[in-house]
């Protein structure tokens, strides 16, 4: 069993609210994408998991098909409740998702009604849960209504099988339409979950705004942009990083040179502010009030401990952000 750190809420700026709900989440959430699949090492998994709670992150993100095999992150986490971290279940925000493809035929992807909510039952039995904190829409299905999405939505909240409401990867537009259709339907959504890093700056046109009139959060995913933000790829690609893996997401391909000319000179900046690139590229996402938290991926203690410290870092100067932007931009 594990007795979490008492001190875990020492930092009370390190939770914040989720737009205008009363949900808070802590600025550094762990992801569950990779690293806890039925592939990885168990123990390690469950270290990262339980080292979180301890330093204060209570958001754990998952999706029904996190793995590999599909499903088995969930299957992982449900251990990890049952071996310790359980018993702390009312300070834990557990969201998972829906979108992508799950099982054969028809209703196994994208946004019909019968797809999300047979999903939901599936990743509640394989998390060994009776309900989780956020059920997300994980993606636009442009062949279903959206009403119908959402409704189905709104029929988890309402069954008790999800508490809050939420869409990922939703252009600014369809998050407009979604936000509308769950208010009326009295389930507002509670957060927007887009891909936000250094190297993905899409949010900034339009996505930011509009979680900010619609009142909502936002949980920015890959803000490490899969590790290649980090000191991971600096001398290339080493066999147990997500690149040198071959069910990583990340492909060795896209650790191309121009990119890692960039990561060179960010880390030259991150050494001058006297810390990490890492860190830096977390605060980085931070310093945009709208952003609520970063969600981040970690294979070891020592990354997850190096993110959270992320949380605690110097503002940047005017002159660091041009400096960033220049580096970005060349
Ligand atoms: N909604 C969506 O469509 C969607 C899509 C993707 C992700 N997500 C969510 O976002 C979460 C995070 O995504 P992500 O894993 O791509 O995030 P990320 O934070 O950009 O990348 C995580 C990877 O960066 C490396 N890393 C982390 N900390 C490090 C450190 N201090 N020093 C050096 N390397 C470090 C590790 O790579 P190694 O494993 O190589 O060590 C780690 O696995 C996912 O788990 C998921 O919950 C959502």
């Amino acid at each position: 069993m594990h007795d979490a750190d008492p001190a875990r809420y020492a930092h009370s700026a390190f939770q914040a609210r989720c737009g205008k709900s009363g949900l808070h989440l802590p600025k550094i959430s762990l992801g569950l994408w990779h690293n806890f699949g039925s592939v990885d090492d168990y123990a390690t998994a469950r270290s990262i998991a339980l080292r979180a709670f301890d330093l204060g992150v209570t958001h754990f993100d998952l999706a029904n098909n996190y793995g590999p095999l599909p499903g088995s992150a969930e299957e992982t986490f449900g251990r990890i409740l049952r071996d310790g971290l359980g018993k702390y279940r009312d300070e834990l925000v557990i969201s998972t998702k829906a979108g992508y493809t799950m099982w054969p035929g028809p209703h196994g992807d994208f946004g019909s009604r019968k797809y999300l909510l047979a999903s939901l039952d599936q990743s509640l039995k394989r998390m060994g849960l009776p309900y989780v904190d956020i059920f997300y829409s994980h993606r636009r299905d442009p062949n279903t209504p959206m009403e119908e999405t959402m409704g189905a939505l709104a029929h988890a909240v309402r069954s008790g099988k999800a508490l809050y409401a939420a869409i990922s990867n939703y252009n600014p537009a369809d998050t407009a339409r979604a936000c509308a259709i769950l208010r009326d339907l009295g389930t507002p959504c509670v957060v927007h979950q887009p891909k936000y890093s250094m190297f993905e700056r899409t949010p900034e046109a339009g996505l930011l705004d509009t979680v900010e009139k619609e009142g909502i959060g936002c949980a920015v995913f890959s803000p490490l942009a899969q590790g290649m933000l980090t000191d991971r790829y600096l001398k290339g690609i080493p066999a147990d990083a997500r690149a040198g893996k071959l069910h990583g997401f990340l492909r060795p391909e896209q650790v191309d040179a121009i990119r890692m000319e960039k990561v060179r000179q960010l880390a030259k900046v991150a050494e001058e502010r006297g810390q990490p690139l890492a860190s830096m590229a977390l605060a980085w996402v931070l310093r945009d009030k709208r952003v609520t938290t970063a969600i981040i991926g970690a294979s070891k203690v020592a990354q997850l401990e190096q993110c959270v410290a992320a949380a605690h870092s110097a503002p940047f100067a005017s002159e660091e952000l041009k400096r960033i932007d220049a580096i970005l931009a060349g």
